[in-house]
């Protein structure tokens, strides 16, 4: 899609999104239409693994805007989002200036300090690097939710003014208006500021339709009765209380794995073999073992029968 267009309608954007591998359900869809049009930040909540940030990675293959990143933690601060001195450089040129004198002549330093306060000695990271960029592009902000509320008011005043204020330099307004999504794995409560200025877009486990579809867009060599009856046993797992859900990452390892095994059906043997794939926790895989394993029978059934539970 050219840059300076803007989607017409949610089902372009779906197909869009399609072509660039990544299957959106409806409000997936309508909530990438809503932020194109309406010029919104998106925050994506959900469990791991889901697809939150492959959706940004997708939108910004879609449109072609290239993507900047950034990866959330805790303790991250200004000098590592937005920008910091290079003050390695500005002691170097303080250096230069001075040129070995002990007294440097009079006014010299405040031509030195207009010099070494510019653009060419700032480390620009992502967040001016979004605003500043000449073409728009797409900015993620990930997991945002390992930082602190602290970063998120800071967050807060460039989402809503698209401009970053540099006490040295001044106020850097954005050229172009990047397409902004935040992603969250739910560890804390976001504040409602933050949300009152993004649109919101909860992603959860698919249907095992859609899980298997987004499952043979990855691995297309897989036999399909196989991948669905992996898909189902998949779903199985997720109902159990468990440590650490296996997610969409997770079934596309499995499935990978079972193609490189030349699995041809998910029998105990097989499953309790490559079962770590899906689960990763000793507590979690003692539950499955009991619960999951015992129901997929031993033998291998006849020819034809894949992705059939026994009678
Ligand atoms: N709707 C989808 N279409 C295609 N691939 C998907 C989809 N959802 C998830 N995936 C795949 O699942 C994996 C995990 O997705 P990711 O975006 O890393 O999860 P999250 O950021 O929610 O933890 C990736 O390999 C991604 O390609
Ligand atoms: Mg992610």
């Amino acid at each position: 899609m050219p840059d300076a267009e803007q989607p017409r309608s949610v089902a372009e954007v779906r197909e869009g999104l399609g072509e660039a591998g990544y299957l959106a359900d409806e409000s997936s869809a309508l909530v990438s239409f809503l932020a194109q049009r309406l010029g919104k930040p998106v925050l994506v909540e959900g469990p791991a693994g889901v697809g939150k940030t492959e959706l940004a990675k997708a939108l910004s293959r879609h449109t072609g805007r290239p993507l900047i990143r950034l990866q959330c933690y805790e303790g991250l601060d200004e000098a590592k989002a937005l920008y910091e001195w290079n003050y390695r450089k500005q002691l170097l040129r303080i250096q230069a200036e001075a040129g070995g004198e002990a007294e440097p002549p009079e006014g010299s330093w405040e031509a030195t300090r207009g010099d070494i306060f510019s653009e060419e000695f700032l480390f620009t990271r992502p967040l001016l690097e979004a605003i500043s960029a000449e073409m728009p592009v797409v900015l993620l902000i990930d997991e945002i939710d390992k930082t602190d509320q602290e970063f998120e008011a800071m967050l807060l005043e460039v989402l809503s003014d698209f401009q970053i204020s540099i006490p040295e330099l001044g106020v850097i307004e954005a050229r172009t208006r990047p397409l902004v999504l935040l992603t969250s794995n739910n560890s804390r409560e976001l504040t409602e500021a933050l949300k009152r200025r993004c649109l919101y877009l909860w992603l959860d486990y698919p249907s095992v339709e859609r899980e298997l579809e987004i499952v043979r867009l990855h691995t297309p060599e897989l036999d399909e009765g196989l991948a669905r009856r992996m898909v189902e046993v998949v779903h199985m797992v997720r109902q159990l209380d468990l440590k650490k859900p296996p997610s969409i990452a997770e079934s596309i390892d499995w499935a990978r794995t079972l193609l490189l095994v030349g699995a041809e059906d998910l029998d105990r043997e097989t499953f309790e073999q490559s079962m770590s794939i899906i689960v990763k926790h000793r507590s979690d895989i003692d539950l499955v073992a009991e619960r999951v394993a015992v129901k997929l029978g031993d033998a291998t059934p006849p020819a034809g029968a894949a992705g059939q539970t026994q009678a």
